[in-house]
């Protein structure tokens, strides 16, 4: 990775750490649950998307911390909701004991209700000006929201072993479209619009303009499926110790996936697609989208 990224790694976690200290008021059980997921290290793909983009769009990326700090905290909240019994039954994440586990099922849903609010706390209170705070409140609410990673997630739920369900048509070939566009719309929502929001807010707090914005969305579209593809693909060929989470664990759940669909080469192939759709998009960014277009190869090329 470039120097430049693990000092802006670095960076973020320490304002996260920061933010969180400034908790009075805060029961300590609460903040350490919140403290817990948040700080266990994950690779912070969201906050260093915020602050390419921000970047790319020619504003020091500095800028952009609070709103990458706040993206972290919404996907780290959609990380512990996601673990929890009642959703993805998972007892590791981030190399540790899921938040549930390691507390228990109240504590879970609250720090993960904690982080969600604090994020929106943090855009609206530290994000300069007032209409870009605005801005970037609506942009990740939306992402965030029913329409976005919480309706994605519900459809993940109601898809679950429900592949044939959705089908009306008797011949096979419609019948994999149709499970495909369903797949799509899924991954689209509980993954890509998080990433997508990454990208737009970096471009807002730097005053991109519409088409700037527009080309950060079609980019961040692509690689926000790329990167659920993979995710996908990890779980069927992927290594528990180096994810820091259980793999093999979506075709034993009947989760619609991409490998299970299409098979693995398949995926592969529909990745790498994706991620040269996403090039192509920032192309006119010329040397300042270079970072962009190398996380765009590192979502798919990734082992964790
Ligand atoms: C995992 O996200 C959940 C998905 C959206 C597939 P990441 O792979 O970005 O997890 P962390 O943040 O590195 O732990
Ligand atoms: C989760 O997708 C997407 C979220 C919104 C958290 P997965 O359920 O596939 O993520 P992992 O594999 O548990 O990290
Ligand atoms: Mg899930
Ligand atoms: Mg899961
Ligand atoms: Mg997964």
């Amino acid at each position: 990775m470039d120097e430049q990224l693990s000092q802006w790694q670095v960076t973020v976690e320490d304002l996260l750490r920061v933010r969180l200290d400034q908790s009075q008021g805060c029961p300590d059980r609460l903040r350490q649950a919140m403290s817990y997921s948040l700080l266990a290290g994950g690779k912070r793909l969201r906050p260093l998307l915020v602050l390419m983009a921000c970047e790319a769009c020619g504003e020091e990326a500095e800028a952009a911390m609070p709103a990458a700090c706040a993206i972290e905290m919404v996907h780290t909240y959609s990380l512990i909701h996601d673990d929890l019994p009642a959703m993805d039954d998972d007892d590791e994440r981030r190399g540790q004991p899921t938040s549930h586990i390691q507390f228990d099922e109240a504590t879970a849903i609250l720090a993960g209700d904690g982080l969600l609010t604090l994020a929106f706390e943090m855009l609206a209170t530290d994000v300069k000006p007032p209409e870009v705070a605005a801005a970037c409140c609506a942009d990740l609410a939306g992402a965030a929201g029913m329409c976005g990673m919480v309706g994605g997630q519900m459809a993940d739920l109601i898809a679950e072993n429900g592949v044939h369900a959705a089908v009306r048509t008797p011949a096979e070939e419609d019948r994999t479209t149709s499970a495909v566009e369903q797949l799509e719309s899924i991954h689209r929502r509980k993954t890509g619009r998080l990433l997508c929001s990454a990208l737009t807010m970096g471009g807002r707090i730097a005053g991109a303009n519409p088409q700037t914005l527009h080309n950060l969305t079609t980019y961040g579209e692509a690689i926000g499926l790329a990167f659920q593809i993979a995710d996908d693909l990890l779980d069927v060929c992927g290594d528990s110790e180096t994810m820091g989470k259980r793999v093999r664990k979506d075709k034993n759940a009947g989760k619609l996936t991409y490998p299970a669909l299409l098979g693995e080469a398949e995926s592969r192939l529909r990745a790498e697609q994706l991620v040269n759709d996403a090039c192509e998009a920032i192309a006119n960014f010329g040397s300042r989208g270079q970072r962009l277009e190398a996380m765009a190869h590192y979502v798919i090329e990734r082992d964790r």
